[in-house]
């Protein structure tokens, strides 16, 4: 344990919020997870330490729901904090942790140990979800730049796929998972997996923030019983190099959002909160700052943005998709368009 992660002691904050007044979502399970997370990924940036700390500092103002991913090489600090968090008085069953198969293990002798390495590592004997982080099985270094390759990259294979889903099956039926799910989907890939699939997914984590909406997604997600977890909910303006082009547009500078965040006399990252809770995905914000982590989770529990606002943020949606994912393209002279099935089918080889 580092001396960090371990002086970092889990105590009720006077000026947090009552995790019971926290809104939910429910799966199609009956489970219900809180309509809040803090992200955990650092940017490649920021130390573990520091993000572990932030999980203490998050549950003791009142977050119970944090979105872990192996590949994000923290979890092992981060378990130390989960340790802290029950020891310090949070029932188990009140969080909701959810841990991501990374793009290596997609094979089906990887899966299981991937997990159960997940699982040890956030010193944890059961997972409540756990996803299989991108469709596509494309390891890529730690830190790369937006060229990085892999030799080995392949497109989706929906066969491949299904194996994969068949180990995520295994572990609900072994009962170290409760819920299992998706992350950067489309609709061609969600279609296939619904009709193959023993278990369907309980969540799908996207990209969504105001200047990225995905609607039709979205409405997929959700009629089809599926529970839309959005990541980099407020624009990511941390995010990596790689994952930054000139063309991207920035949400927390949008006139309208700046507006709303100026009558309620917030951050405008408050109101890409706000407003995603409201419209009913689950955001996750990262942050390790307790002010902006603590405002993030007043502004589920205060008054909602006015159905004026609502339709005010409803129209600067931009299409800007941020992780756009070049990294995980298999073959020379492809574009990042490739990976997200913009004609409505599957890019094949
Ligand atoms: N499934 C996937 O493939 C995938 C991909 C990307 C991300 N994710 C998950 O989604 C999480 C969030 O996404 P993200 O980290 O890309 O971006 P994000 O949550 O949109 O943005 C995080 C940045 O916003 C700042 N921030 C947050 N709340 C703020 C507030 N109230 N006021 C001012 N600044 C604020 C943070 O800075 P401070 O720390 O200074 O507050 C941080 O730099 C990740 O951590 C990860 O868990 C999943």
């Amino acid at each position: 344990m580092t001396a960090l992660a371990s002086t970092q002691l889990f105590s009720y904050a006077p000026d947090g919020v009552d995790p019971k007044k926290v809104p939910h979502k429910t799966t199609y399970t009956g489970a219900k997870i809180p309509a809040i997370g803090l992200g955990t990924f650092g940017s490649d940036r920021i130390a573990g330490e520091q993000i572990a700390a932030a999980v203490v500092g998050a549950a003791s103002v009142g977050y119970r729901h944090f979105d872990c991913a192996a590949v994000y090489g923290n979890e092992q600090l981060i378990g130390n904090s989960l340790r802290n968090i029950v020891e310090g008085g949070v029932p188990r069953e009140e969080l909701w942790i959810t841990s991501k198969l990374w793009n290596d293990k997609h094979a089906e002798e990887d899966v299981i140990p991937a997990f159960e390495k997940s699982l040890q590592d956030l010193r944890l004997d059961y997972l409540d979800l756990y996803l299989i982080h991108w469709p596509f099985p494309n390891y890529h270094a730690p830190g790369c730049d937006v060229t990085s390759r892999s030799p080995d990259a392949k497109p989706y294979i929906h066969e491949n796929f299904m194996k994969t889903w068949r180990k995520l099956e295994e572990l609900l039926a072994m009962g170290l998972v409760r819920h299992i799910g998706t992350s950067n989907m489309t609709i061609p890939k969600l279609r296939l997996l619904l009709r193959d699939a023993r278990t369907k997914p309980a969540c799908n984590e996207m990209e969504l923030h105001p200047h990225f909406q995905q609607p039709e997604l979205l409405q997929f997600v959700l009629e089809n019983g599926i529970v839309p977890i959005g990541f980099s909910p407020v624009g990511s303006p941390a995010r990596p190099d790689r994952d930054r082009t000139v063309s991207d547009t920035v949400d927390i500078e949008d006139p309208v959002i700046v507006k709303i965040a100026e009558r309620l006399n917030v951050h405008p990252a408050v109101i890409c909160i706000k407003w995603a809770v409201q419209r009913g995905q689950i955001p996750i914000p990262f942050s390790i700052n307790r002010r902006n982590y603590l405002s993030n989770l007043r502004a589920v529990t205060t008054d909602p943005l006015t159905e004026q606002e609502m339709d005010a943020i409803a129209r600067i949606d931009r299409n800007c998709r941020l992780i756009k994912g070049d990294v995980f393209l298999w073959k020379e002279n492809q574009t990042w368009e490739d990976l997200w099935d913009l004609k409505g089918e599957i890019t094949t080889p």
